[in-house]
C-alpha cells in the first residue's frame, strides 16, 4: 500500500514523535553512508533519514545515489544534529527506482537556468522550480478561489476557433488538409470548405469574445486556458503557448474594470504571502544573490519579499496614455536621448518606455488609460473625445505589460464601423454583434498573463523558468 505514505512537509511540521512512519521521496544526499536527504517534491526542506550502522548490506548503500527513489519505514524522532527538529530512524528501507549518479545530470550543486531548460523534465526536481512550480500552482488555485468567491461563472472557452479575437493576425492554424497537395478553389487559393470544420481555423489568441457572450447571461465570468501566439518575439516576456485569466463583466465600466483588476492582483500576491512562505524566502535568497553578480548600477532596489510587501501596501498609480507621453517627453531620458523608439502622440508604448514610467519614474505599478484607438483593438469603446479608446494596461515593475484590458464597445452601430475601419469581418462576427443587437449592456474585462504574474511574484526574470515546458520560437521540446 502506497499511500499510508507521510509527506515530508506534513511531517516536518508536526511535533508528533516516537512514531512510525513510512516516507517516500527521492535522494538528494547521502552523507557517511548514514544520512539521506529524502525529498518528494511537497517542501523544499529534506527530511533527513539516519540509516543506522548495520541495517543495509554493502549493495544496498552503494545504490543510494543522488536521484534515486526510496520507500523508508521508521520512527520519527527529534533530531540531535542542526537544520531539523524532527528527523527519521529507519528500520527499513526498499529501493524503488535506481539513479546512475555518473549519467544523472543533476549534481548536488547548483546548476544555471540555461543549463536546467535544456533538461527541464527533470529541473521540477531543484530547490528553485521545487518552489517556483508550487507557487504557480498556488496562483493558479487562488484565481480560482477568488472569482468563485466573487460568485464569477467559469466559463470554458474553445481552444479551436475560426476567430481572430485581438485581429492581429497571430495565429496557428489548425487544419487536417494535406501539405503536399491541399484541395484549392479556381483561383487557386486553398479550399478550406474540405478542411476538417469547413472553414479556416486557429489556436486561440484569446477567450475574450467568447468570454463576452457568457458576460451577457451570467453578468460576471472568468476563463481560465491556454492561449496560443504565432508573434516572433524572442525575448524573456514572450511565449508561443501561454496561459491567461480573463474576466469579463457586465454592468462594468473603464473603472469598475481597473479597480477588480488592482484587487486581485493584490490577491493573489497576499495569497502567496500566506501560502508559500518557504517557497518566496527560498526565491527571495535566490534572487538576491542573482543580484550580486551583477554590477551595482544595475541591481535593483527591492529584494522580492520587500517588492511584494510594497505592492500590497500601496495603490497602483493610474495615468492616461497622454500623460505618459508628456511624462516621457520632459524626462531626462528623452532629453538625453536614451530612448531608441520614437515618443510621441500616437505611437505604441515600446518596452524602454513601459519601464522607465513605471521603474524610474513612479517606481510602483501603472494603470495606463486612454490610449490612441488606432493603436488598439476593434472592440475596445471609443471614448467621447473620437481619438482614444477605454482601454487600459497594468504595467509592472521588471515586467512591462501583465494585464491588457478595457471597457468594451457596446454600441451596435460605433462597433459596426470600428469593424469596417479595422477590416474585421462582420459577417462571420455576427454571433459576437448579437450580444449588441440583443439586450447590450455596458460592460468590460481584462487579461492577465498568467506566466508573467508567476514571473512577478517569484522574481524569474525569465519567462521560460515559470511554464513547465515552455513553447518558443524554434523551440518545442518535451
Ligand atoms: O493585451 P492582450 O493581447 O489582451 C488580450 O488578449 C485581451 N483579449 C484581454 C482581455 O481584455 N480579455 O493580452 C493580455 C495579457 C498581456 O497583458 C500579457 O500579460 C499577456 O496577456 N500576454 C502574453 N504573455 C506571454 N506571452 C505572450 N506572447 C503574451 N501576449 C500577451
Ligand atoms: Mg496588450
Amino acid at each position: 500500500m502506497f499511500n499510508k505514505r507521510v509527506k515530508v512537509k506534513d511531517l516536518l511540521a508536526s511535533n508528533d514523535t516516537e512514531r512510525e512512519v513510512t516516507v517516500m521521496g527521492w535522494v538528494r544526499t547521502f552523507r557517511n553512508n548514514q544520512f539521506i536527504a529524502l525529498n518528494d517534491g511537497s517542501t523544499n526542506n529534506n527530511l533527513q533519514v539516519v540509516v543506522e550502522l548495520g541495517l543495509l548490506d554493502e549493495t544496498t548503500l552503494k545504490r543510494i545515489t543522488t536521484g534515486a527513489s526510496l520507500k523508508v519505514t521508521g520512527t520519527v524522532v527529534v533530531s540531535l544534529g542542526k537544520g531539523q527538529r524532527v528527523e527519521v530512524k529507519a528500520s527499513s528501507l526498499e529501493i524503488l527506482g535506481d539513479c546512475d549518479a555518473e549519467k544523472f545530470p543533476l549534481q548536488p550543486k547548483k546548476h544555471s537556468l540555461e543549463f536546467l531548460r535544456e533538461i527541464a523534465h527533470l529541473r521540477f526536481r531543484t530547490n528553485t522550480f521545487g518552489s517556483v512550480f508550487r507557487l504557480r500552482h498556488s496562483l493558479a488555485f487562488a484565481t480560482h478561489k477568488f472569482f468563485n468567491d466573487k460568485g464569477f461563472v467559469y466559463l470554458h472557452t474553445p481552444i479551436i476557433t475560426a476567430s481572430d479575437a485581438e485581429g492581429a493576425g497571430e495565429m496557428f492554424r489548425v487544419t487536417t488538409l494535406p501539405f503536399d497537395a491541399p484541395p484549392k478553389n479556381e483561383d487557386g487559393t486553398i479550399n478550406f470548405k474540405e478542411d476538417f470544420f469547413g472553414k479556416s481555423t486557429n489556436l486561440t489568441v484569446s477567450g475574450q469574445l467568447e468570454g463576452e457572450l457568457g458576460a451577457m447571461a451570467f453578468s460576471e465570468i472568468y476563463t481560465f486556458g491556454p492561449t496560443f501566439r504565432a508573434e516572433n518575439s524572442n525575448t524573456t516576456r514572450h511565449l508561443a503557448e501561454f496561459w491567461m485569466i480573463e474576466p469579463e463583466m457586465a454592468f462594468y465600466d473603464i473603472e469598475d474594470n481597473m479597480n477588480l483588476a488592482e484587487e486581485f492582483i493584490r490577491y493573489l500576491i497576499q495569497y502567496a504571502i500566506d501560502h508559500n512562505r518557504d517557497d518566496i524566502e527560498f526565491l527571495d535568497q535566490r534572487l538576491a544573490e542573482e543580484e550580486r553578480q551583477k554590477p551595482q548600477a544595475e541591481r535593483s532596489e527591492f529584494g522580492l519579499i520587500e517588492k511584494l510587501e510594497f505592492i500590497i501596501q500601496n495603490k497602483f498609480e493610474r495615468i492616461t496614455y497622454t500623460d505618459a507621453i508628456n511624462i516621457l517627453l520632459e524626462s531626462p531620458a528623452y532629453k538625453k536621448k536614451k530612448f531608441k523608439y520614437e515618443v510621441k502622440w500616437g505611437i505604441d508604448l515600446q518596452s524602454e518606455h513601459e519601464r522607465y514610467l513605471v521603474e524610474k519614474h513612479f517606481k510602483k505599478p501603472v494603470i495606463v488609460t486612454g490610449y490612441p484607438k488606432d493603436i488598439k483593438s476593434f472592440y475596445m469603446r471609443l471614448n467621447d473625445d473620437g481619438k482614444t479608446v477605454a482601454a487600459m494596461d497594468i504595467l509592472a515593475p521588471g515586467i512591462g505589460e501583465i494585464v491588457g484590458g478595457s471597457q468594451r464597445e457596446e454600441r451596435l452601430e460605433s462597433l459596426e464601423k470600428r469593424m469596417r475601419e479595422m477590416h474585421i469581418p462582420s459577417d462571420e462576427m455576427s454571433y459576437y454583434l448579437d450580444t449588441r443587437r440583443f439586450g447590450t449592456v455596458p460592460h468590460a474585462g481584462f487579461g492577465l498573463g498568467f506566466e508573467r504574474m508567476v514571473q512577478f511574484v517569484t522574481g524569474m526574470t525569465n519567462i521560460r523558468d515559470v511554464i513547465p515546458f515552455a513553447r518558443t520560437p524554434k523551440n518545442c521540446e518535451f
